[in-house]
């Protein structure tokens, strides 16, 4: 077999056009448990996961996105990602690893949406105080992402920036300005 990337790691979008059809709560599970299964620093598994279906707090927390990301109108499921820096190592050169581990599980949980043909989109655009009142999360907790999920839909409901980029070809930098082989040499 002739090495290659992993499928569902190369087809993974941030994708926004979404459908109002429903995801079970069996596909959530499925989500939840891939993203438990990530590793973490001590096996601490820092992440906590709040999954949101129901309809009215869906629309509270949806009231509260800024307008670029309007295309999460129709989800009809959110996961929010919280977690605290002491649930997690800490340790003395500044290394909190609770964003790191829950990272690594939001990417497990991405992975496996891929594989179900859903989208589980993570965003950082929304009013994490407002957010966090509407789900008691504690004050002292981050509220790391809201995880936007749900069955690709239409890019026609999209603004043309975002459709051309639903649409396009995935943007990244060439590798030789993320890799370097035995010494640091990047310039930037
Ligand atoms: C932490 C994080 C925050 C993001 N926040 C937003 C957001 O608020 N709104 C949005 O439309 N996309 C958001 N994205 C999606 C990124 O724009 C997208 O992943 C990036 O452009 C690369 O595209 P790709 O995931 O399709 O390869 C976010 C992604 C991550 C990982």
């Amino acid at each position: 077999m002739t090495a290659s990337i992993n499928e569902h790691i190369e087809a993974r979008r941030a994708k926004r056009a979404l459908s109002t059809e429903p995801v079970s709560q069996k596909e959530v599970e499925l989500l939840i448990q891939a993203a438990h299964l990530a590793p973490s620093c001590f096996n601490n598994q820092p992440w906590r996961f709040v999954v949101i279906d129901d309809p009215q707090i869906l629309q509270a927390v949806k009231e509260t996105m800024p307008k670029g990301n309007y295309w999460t109108a129709p989800a009809p499921v959110i996961i929010a990602v919280t977690s605290q820096r002491d649930l997690d190592c800490t340790l003395s050169d500044h290394r909190d690893y609770v964003l790191f581990g829950c990272g690594m599980a939001v990417g497990n949980l991405m992975i496996q949406a891929t594989q179900l043909d859903l989208v589980a989109h993570p965003i950082a655009g929304y009013n994490p105080v407002g957010v966090k009142e509407i789900l008691g999360i504690p004050e002292d907790y981050t509220l790391i992402t809201l995880i936007i999920v749900g069955r690709p839909g239409d890019a026609s409901q999209l603004s043309d920036q975002h459709r051309e980029i639903e649409l396009g070809p995935r943007d990244r930098k060439p590798l030789s300005e993320v890799m370097a082989r035995n010494r640091y040499a990047f310039s930037g």
